[in-house]
C-alpha cells in the first residue's frame, strides 16, 4: 500500500510582471482574489485534501506571503479590544492554517527548477504541487480524487482539462489513452505549450499534480526546454515514455469549476464569478451585474 501524502510544494517565486504595476512591491499571489489573497485558497485546497505541509518556493519580494501565514500580534491585540471576533477570526485562520514552509528559488530557471528546489524538504516520498495561477472551486476538488488515483496505481497524477484547441498554446499538453476508470487516463506523451495548430490533443495540464520522487533525479538532468527554462512538463514526459521508472502518468480529468488568475482579464472573471456566488456578495452583485450588462448593448 502506498504511504499516505503529506506534503505540498506552490511555486511562487514568479515576478508577477503581467500584473505590474501592482506587483511591484507586492507578490501577486498576494493579490485578492474578492477578499482573500490568491495564495490561501490554493493552500486551504491542500489543507482540504488533508495535506498540511506546505512548503513555497519563493524569492525576493515574497515577505508578505510569511506575514500573511504568521501571527500579527498588534493587529490581533486592536481587534479583540474592539471586541471584532469575526474578524479577528479571519485573521487567526490563516496562521493557524497549515505548516508553512518556505525556500528560495536563488535563479529564476523554470518551474521544474522551482519543483526541483523542494528536494532537501519532501524527500524520498510523492507529494503534490499546487500552482498558484489556478484555483479549483472547493466544490469540485479534484486533488482528493488524484491522491486516491495515486494510492491505486503508484503513479505520477497530473489534473487535465479539455480546452478549445486554441488555447492549447497556453498549457502543457498531453496525449491520452482510456483506461478501466472514466475518469482517468493514460499519459503517453506531453508537450509544453505546443505551437498554435500544433497540438496533438486538448487535454490541457492545469496545475495540480501528484508527483514520485523520482522526478528530482529527472529534473536534475534536464536540459533547459522551452522559454529557455526547466520544464516541469519536460520531467514529466521522460516518466509518460518509460513506464519502468515510476509507473508512468496518469491524467484525471476535471469537468469542474477553476479560475485562472493568471492574467488580468482572467482575473477580473475570477473575482466577478466568485462574488457572484458568495453568500454575503452574491446578492447585491448579481441583479446590479445585469443591469450592468445592459447598458453595455
Ligand atoms: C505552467 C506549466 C504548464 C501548465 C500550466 C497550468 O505554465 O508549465 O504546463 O499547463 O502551468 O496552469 P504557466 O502557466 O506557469 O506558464
Amino acid at each position: 500500500m502506498a504511504s499516505q501524502i503529506t506534503k505540498a510544494v506552490i511555486p511562487a517565486a514568479g515576478l508577477g510582471t503581467r500584473f505590474l504595476p501592482a506587483t511591484k512591491a507586492m507578490p501577486k499571489e498576494m493579490l485578492p482574489v474578492v477578499d482573500k489573497p490568491a495564495i490561501q485558497y490554493v493552500v486551504e485546497e491542500a489543507v482540504a485534501a488533508g495535506i498540511h505541509d506546505v512548503l513555497m518556493i519563493t524569492g525576493r519580494n515574497k515577505g508578505a506571503l510569511e506575514n500573511h501565514f504568521d501571527r500579527v500580534g498588534e493587529l490581533e491585540a486592536t481587534l479583540e479590544r474592539k471586541g471584532d471576533m469575526v474578524r479577528l477570526q479571519k485573521v487567526n485562520y490563516s496562521s493557524e492554517l497549515a505548516d508553512v514552509h518556505y525556500v528560495r528559488q536563488g535563479d529564476p530557471l523554470g518551474l521544474g527548477h522551482a519543483v526541483l528546489r523542494a528536494r532537501m524538504h519532501v524527500g524520498n516520498e510523492p507529494f503534490a504541487v499546487l500552482l498558484g495561477d489556478d484555483l479549483i472551486d472547493e466544490r469540485d476538488a479534484i486533488l482528493p480524487r488524484m491522491l486516491e488515483v495515486e494510492q491505486q496505481r503508484g503513479a505520477t497524477i497530473v489534473a487535465l482539462l479539455e480546452v478549445e484547441p486554441e488555447l492549447a498554446s497556453l498549457y502543457g499538453i498531453a496525449t491520452v489513452e482510456p483506461t478501466d476508470d472514466e475518469d482517468v487516463v493514460c499519459v503517453t506523451g506531453m508537450v509544453e505549450k505546443p505551437a498554435p495548430g500544433e497540438q496533438l490533443s486538448n487535454y490541457a495540464i492545469i496545475g495540480r499534480y501528484v508527483l514520485q520522487p523520482e522526478i528530482f533525479d529527472i529534473l536534475d538532468r534536464l536540459e533547459p526546454g522551452k522559454g529557455g527554462e526547466i520544464q516541469l512538463t519536460d520531467a514529466l514526459e521522460k516518466l509518460a515514455e518509460d513506464r519502468s521508472i515510476a509507473g508512468g502518468v496518469y491524467g484525471v480529468v476535471f469537468r469542474g469549476r477553476r479560475y485562472d488568475t493568471g492574467d488580468r482579464l482572467s482575473y477580473i472573471k475570477a473575482i466577478v464569478q466568485l462574488a457572484a456566488d458568495r453568500d454575503d456578495l452574491g446578492n447585491e452583485l448579481r441583479p446590479w451585474l445585469k443591469e450592468f450588462a445592459a447598458t453595455l448593448e
